[in-house]
């Protein structure tokens, strides 16, 4: 049984009432992360606007710093980046620690990989767990060296090569991480690196890269499959960079929206990259109406306005498996919207949900069924059962430091019978620190502190 009032640390979400307004989501993590990376190699200076200022991108801006670059706050997301051009960062003094963040650690790891420098990578409970040797095997080839725990985890060293040679190499997983290691170790090594992929994952390193001015060549090869490729020793120039708001955040605000009939809210300037928006697409084939209105191009990425009007139950439906990289991280917030929708809702080919900040597929399954959902979860996927009702709720759950089971139940909360909490926000902060604010602009009853960590 939830009690009454949050104490430090515990959030709990309350039944509340249909969801109005309008709301500025925070920029996109993955293309701060980039933002901040390709400044740092660039010549001269990059100003950013819209940054994402949670705590994997403060990762990223201290690594970066830590390896000679400058990475400085002008005040509210507004960043400039002076950058040490391509081959030119130090050797840390320190051992990085890269707090929650997978996406930094792989991204620094090819980037290290061409350098002449050692770098020690560790991060949190949470990290330390996850498989490094996805992004070792392919730098190994191109000549860089790792000494690293059991099964390539951190803490792990990297040391990078004087002479990285570029590779053609076919991603045995569909993994946008491991595709833009392979990159950035490319843009350091002799020759055209070539990666290729059997089903697209999201593009942000290629279209920032052209928008830093380095030449990045993709062509699509068939059966969905594309080749993306990029010559060393290229000059990326210092730029001004504009960060969409992050379509994975908004899913938060979408799913709470379309869960809580009689909702309709605006979500401005939001990526809608095609590579990140099959959650969207798949809410539509439920029955959202989800409108996309004033598309247009911003710094090299596609953005709208997103319009939500709850006006039906969504039904149940199978999610096609080649959509699963352009959702990849929507799964959790797709699992509350299927545990409230008519019918039920397959999802399958998750195997890399259990790879993620928790595992994923084992952390919804067993926080949903303790709020009454009926489920089945195999290897690789989830069945949701749902009776187009709210489930009842009622449950206090684990998040495992994982941000995204943490707001996706702060979510179901708004809905569900009894309320529902979440035993440590501190994650949230990871990616999307007003999410309490946020969300009760809205409408919804969330209470509790995200909480503080050691970074802080
Ligand atoms: C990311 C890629 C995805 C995603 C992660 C961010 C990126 O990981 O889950 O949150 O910024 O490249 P994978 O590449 O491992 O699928």
């Amino acid at each position: 049984m939830v009690q009454e009032d949050s104490y430090f640390g515990f959030i709990i979400s309350k039944k509340c009432a249909p969801l109005s307004g309008s709301a500025v989501i925070p920029g996109d993590k993955s293309i701060s992360h980039r933002a901040i990376m390709f400044g740092a190699l660039a010549i001269g200076e990059t100003a950013i606007g819209g940054l994402l200022e949670g705590e994997d991108v403060f990762c990223t801006a201290a690594a970066m710093r830590a390896m000679g670059a400058k990475v400085e706050n002008c005040g509210k997301g507004l960043w400039r980046v002076n950058g040490v051009g391509i081959g030119g960062l130090h050797e840390p003094n320190q051992v990085l620690d890269m707090g929650n963040s997978g996406t930094s650690t792989r991204l620094l790891m090819g980037l290290v990989g061409g350098h002449d420098i050692s770098v020690t990578f560790t991060g949190d409970a949470s990290l330390v767990k996850r498989p490094m040797c996805r992004v070792m095997k392919p730098l190994e080839m191109m000549g860089a060296r790792f000494l690293g725990r059991s099964n390539g985890r951190l803490p792990l060293t990297v040391h990078g090569a004087k002479d990285l040679l570029a590779i053609e190499y076919r991603l045995p997983i569909a993994s946008a991480q491991v595709k833009s290691a392979i990159m950035l170790a490319g843009l350091n090594a002799a020759g055209r690196t070539t990666i290729i992929e059997d089903c697209p994952t999201r593009d942000h390193s290629e279209n920032m890269l052209r928008h830093f001015g380095a030449q990045v060549t993709v062509d699509d090869i068939g059966n969905g499959m594309r080749t993306i490729s990029l010559c060393g020793y290229q000059e990326l120039r210092g730029r001004e960079v504009v960060i969409p708001r992050d379509p994975s955040s908004a899913a938060f605000a979408i799913v709470a929206a379309l869960i809580n009939d009689g909702s309709e809210i605006t979500l401005p300037r939001i990526g809608i990259n095609e590579t990140r928006v099959g959650l969207y697409t798949t809410l539509k084939e439920m029955g959202a109406n989800i409108e996309f209105v004033n598309e247009r191009i911003e710094g090299g990425e596609k953005v709208a306005d997103i319009l939500v009007k709850a006006e039906r139950v969504l039904n149940g439906i199978d999610v096609p498996e080649y959509r699963v990289p352009s959702m990849i991280d929507e799964f959790p917030i797709l699992a509350i919207a299927a545990s409230c929708a008519q019918g039920t809702t397959k999802m399958t080919g998750l195997k890399e949900l259990r790879l993620k900040e928790s595992d994923r597929l084992l952390m919804m399954a067993k926080g949903l069924t303790a709020c009454g959902v009926s489920l089945e979860m195999g290897d690789d996927y989830l069945i949701i059962n749902g009776n187009g009702k709210a489930p009842v709720g009622g449950a206090h759950i684990k998040t495992a430091l994982d941000h995204r089971i943490a707001m996706s139940f702060l979510v179901l909360g708004s809905v569900s019978d009894e309320p529902i909490e979440i035993d440590d926000g501190a994650p949230i902060k990871t990616s999307f620190p007003n999410f309490i604010e946020l969300m009760n602009g809205l409408g919804c009853k969330i209470t509790g502190k995200l909480g503080v960590n050691d970074n802080e």
